[in-house]
């Protein structure tokens, strides 16, 4: 990600060189002074003043700031290639800023003075994902799980540190493993009595660095009673909702009929999806965020788009819709027989097999 590693540098030195360059008005100067920087970064060595821990924008010490060592040569370089004081000056006002102070939005933790650095965030609407991140805790063991990489990717987009997400199909815990690393508070809600059972025991053998709640609950989320869960745990509202249903009954997951994987139709199905969301509206805090992930199906030689079936169903009550980010269908499992039958009915039948799935995301 940051090839260069970290650099962490004595904040109030680093500040005086860039206010004497900002009050230099001799542009060789202020070039040569920057150039003379550029020189001391880019020869650095591994020491005492290196730091190779991810940067998530984590607050920085008030005496040190750190920096990706090849974001910062970028910005100097930056400054290196503007002609006229004027840009010089504004370059360099700006990665004061950046090593002076935080700056970040009411959802989030990231820095927006720092916004280069999170190239691990994906702003784009279609995700090729080539793996599933395996590491730590998340282990692929249950099927029709999401990849880790979902949870990750929502939390750190729409939650602040200590905030609460709520995933009503948690399932295997992917979630709640995702919260725990990210230092994120999670409730999750499992119909299945075995399989809470296990993510349950997974969750609680995980590293838990941030010490945060990461519990997962037996039950029907369409009739859990919200209020008074979030009681139990001293808060009113969460500040992400979650939700991996069941894609209708291309995977049934019980025998259960409330099972959302066993309803009679896909109306039925759209539905007691639409109920389950009516009920955890009032505890998603205005502003927030409810992301959906579902795939869609097909049936007797008909597309069945579910996806746009809820989205459409989320809408109505009154959801603003923020982003439709189509990912690639992780497949692997698949096998290569079915792969082949599947392309031959495609032939066939004149459709595309579907390689997405989709995430849908809205604003309360
Ligand atoms: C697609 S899976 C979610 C997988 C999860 N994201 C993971 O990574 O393991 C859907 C889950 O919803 C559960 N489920 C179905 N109907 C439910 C209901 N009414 N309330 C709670 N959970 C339900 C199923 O048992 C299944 O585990």
């Amino acid at each position: 990600m940051h090839p260069l590693g970290h650099i962490i540098l004595n904040r109030v030195d680093f500040l005086a060189q860039l206010d004497a360059c900002l009050a230099d008005v001799n542009l060789d100067a202020v070039r040569a002074h920057i150039a003379e920087l550029r020189a001391q970064v880019a020869v650095w060595e591994p020491g005492g003043i290196w730091d190779t821990t991810p940067f998530h924008g984590a607050p920085t010490e008030d005496a040190r700031v750190a920096f990706p060592r090849d974001v910062l040569l970028a910005d100097l370089d930056q400054i290196l290639a503007t002609r006229t004081l004027q840009r010089t000056h504004y370059y360099i006002a700006r990665l004061r800023k950046a090593a002076a102070e935080v700056r970040t939005g009411k959802i989030n933790d990231i820095n927006l003075n720092r916004w280069k650095e999170y190239d691990e965030i994906i702003t784009d609407s279609l995700w090729v994902m080539e793996r599933r991140d395996n590491s730590g805790a998340h282990k692929a063991w249950y099927w029709g799980n999401f990849i880790p990489q979902i949870p990750h990717q929502m939390m750190l987009r729409y939650t602040k540190h200590g905030e609460w997400v709520l995933d009503t199909f948690v399932g295997s815990g992917t979630t709640l493993l995702e919260c725990l690393r990210l230092g994120r508070n999670g409730i999750g809600i499992e119909l299945n009595a075995d399989i809470a059972a296990r993510a349950r025991e997974i969750v609680a053998e995980a590293p838990n660095p941030h010490g945060v709640v990461a519990d997962v609950l037996e039950g029907d989320s369409r009739v859990v009673d919200y209020a008074a869960l979030l009681a139990e745990r001293g808060i009113a509202q969460v500040q992400l909702v979650l939700m991996h249903p069941p894609y209708h009954d291309i995977i049934r997951f019980s025998e259960d009929n409330r099972d959302l994987s066993n309803a009679a139709s896909v109306d039925a199905f759209v539905t007691q999806f639409a109920e389950i969301v009516a009920r955890v509206t009032p505890f998603l805090e205005r502003g927030r965020y409810l992301a959906i992930v579902i795939g869609d199906k097909y049936v007797k030689g008909e597309w069945i788009p579910l996806g746009f079936y809820l989205m459409q169903a989320v809408q109505a009550q009154g959801y603003t819709l923020k982003s439709i980010i189509v990912k690639n269908f992780d497949e692997t499992r698949a096998k290569r027989e079915q792969k082949e039958l599947w392309r031959y009915r495609a032939l066939v039948g004149g459709f595309y097999i579907f390689k997405h799935e989709y995430i849908l995301l809205f604003r309360r």
